[in-house]
């Protein structure tokens, strides 16, 4: 049998009140559609078949081309979305599993026992259920006085009684391939002119035919996304999940519910996160390191044993044994090399900083290059940008600057070289000579 996957994600959200497709909104750092692909993925070969419509272009260029796509030009309800999907898959798929993109706490397994059950059951329908208080606005499962399932009422179609349930629909559907291709042209049109999905459920008992109900046991893996509360309280989930992942692969989160890791950073053992720290995008972090408090790292790759405190670092390389804090900021292109030191009150942008190198205290280094052991001095300064070009520094190995130099770029300064406090340096320094003063000159009688 092959399994072909579709996911919903051509509705508006409307209840979001968002100019941004639902299906877009982050959530772990992605949008929230790659949780469906990810796991669609995972159940079949065959690529997962994604139904847009609104806001169809940005949805594509977010989900990827390695998918295929159906457009629903016209919202029409969710079961009209799915008949969309069937040119393509109706030749390639035995049987469909039908998932929404606002649902991205799902697991491969609670899925997987649904396509079980309903080829174990040799049922036409198999669907995923759940129990819980609040319902979330979701369809309600009818079952009768035995047990048994008779239909999916949506809320607001239900009567008093049948809100008082408390079984609701997952939106999770596994289904005979050809059957379902047959009577999705025959579901009725409901109010608001659209054709529900859920209907089918009712259809297929009144053939005689087969429906079974799995019940997942977590029910907070249905959180489905409808309003920008749901969103914050699946971000919650999503965040506790990935954190003891963390905590199971041998880190240590001081507080997990003040660390906040997005779905695609990686982390080594022993590294110690201390509260209300941010790792975003594509981090990587090495093993014994210490990270945080109040530190935010995003797509940055950081070396073992590496500490950063109070700082913010983006788009940056932080070498092993290299530190970084409190209160400093490593921007796009900075490269903090081994054992290197950035100190309190420091920026770095587009420089590197070679092993050992140390920057102590209130210094800003842009478009540089700083030898390995160089030591820059207090509220050292490179002059980078001149008002419509920015210029290179560079600063030989062994270098000593001192304390308030102004590096007027472009200039170098010679490996071993030294500048005396306050200097203004507008020319090239050679190796191991000294300059100082306004503008700085060489001081030839050493
Ligand atoms: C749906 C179910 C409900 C279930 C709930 C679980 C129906 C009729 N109702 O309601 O029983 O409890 O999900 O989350 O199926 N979509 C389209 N095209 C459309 C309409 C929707 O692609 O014309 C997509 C949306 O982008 C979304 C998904 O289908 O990803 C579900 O739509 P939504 O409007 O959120 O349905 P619910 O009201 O949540
Ligand atoms: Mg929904």
């Amino acid at each position: 049998m092959s399994l072909g996957v579709v996911i919903l994600a051509a509705g508006q959200g409307v209840r979001m009140r968002s100019a941004l497709p639902k299906v877009l909104h982050p959530l772990g750092g992605r949008p929230m559609l790659s949780y469906a692909v990810e796991t669609a993925r995972a159940l079949s070969d065959l690529p997962p078949l994604l139904v847009v419509g609104y806001g169809a272009e940005a949805v594509r260029q977010q989900a990827g081309a390695d998918l295929l796509y159906a457009v629903q030009a016209e919202q029409r309800g969710t079961g009209h979305a799915v008949l969309q999907a069937r040119p393509l898959l109706e030749p390639l798929a035995t049987e469909v599993l039908v998932l929404y993109a606002d649902m991205p706490l799902l697991t491969v397994e609670t899925l997987r026992r649904v396509v079980e059950a309903r080829r174990e059951q040799e049922a036409t329908l198999a669907l995923l259920t759940l129990v819980a208080d609040d319902p979330r606005g979701f369809g309600r499962v009818i079952r009768d006085q035995q047990g048994a399932v008779l239909r999916i009422v949506e809320e607001a179609d239900a009567s008093q009684t049948e809100r008082a349930v408390r079984e609701l629909n997952a939106g999770v559907y596994a289904f005979d391939a050809p059957w379902l291709w047959d009577h999705l042209p025959l579901l009725p049109l409901q109010r608001k002119g659209e054709y529900y999905l859920t209907d089918l459920v009712e259809m297929a008992l009144a053939e005689g035919r087969r429906v079974v109900a799995v019940t997942t046991d977590d029910p907070q893996e249905a959180l489905g996304i409808n309003t920008r509360v749901h969103l914050a309280e699946a971000e919650a989930v999503l965040r506790r999940r990935i954190n003891r992942r963390w905590m199971e692969a041998g880190v240590t989160l001081v507080d997990p519910e003040r660390t906040y890791i997005e779905a695609d950073v990686s982390i080594g053992a022993d590294t110690v996160i201390w509260p209300n720290t941010y790792l975003r995008g594509r981090t990587t972090i090495g093993s014994g390191c210490q990270i945080g408090p109040n530190s935010l790292i995003e797509d940055s790759a950081i070396g073992d044993g590496v500490r950063v405190l109070a700082s913010v670092v983006e788009q940056a390389v932080m070498e092993a044994g290299s530190d970084v804090g409190p209160f400093s900021h490593l921007r796009r292109g900075a490269h903090v090399g081994a054992g290197a030191h950035v100190g309190n009150f420091g920026e770095v942008k587009n420089s590197t900083l070679g092993p050992g190198a140390k920057m102590g205290h209130f210094s800003y280094l842009g478009d540089a290059e700083v030898g390995a052991g160089a030591n820059i001095g207090a509220g050292t300064i490179t002059c980078n940008y001149d008002g419509q070009q920015k210029h290179r520094t560079v600063i030989g190995e062994g270098a000593f600057i001192g304390s308030d130099t102004m590096l007027v770029a472009p200039v170098q300064v010679g490996a071993g070289a030294r500048t005396g406090a306050g200097s203004v340096v507008t020319r090239d320094i050679p190796d191991g000579a000294l300059a100082y003063g306004v503008p700085a000159r060489v001081r030839h009688d050493e």
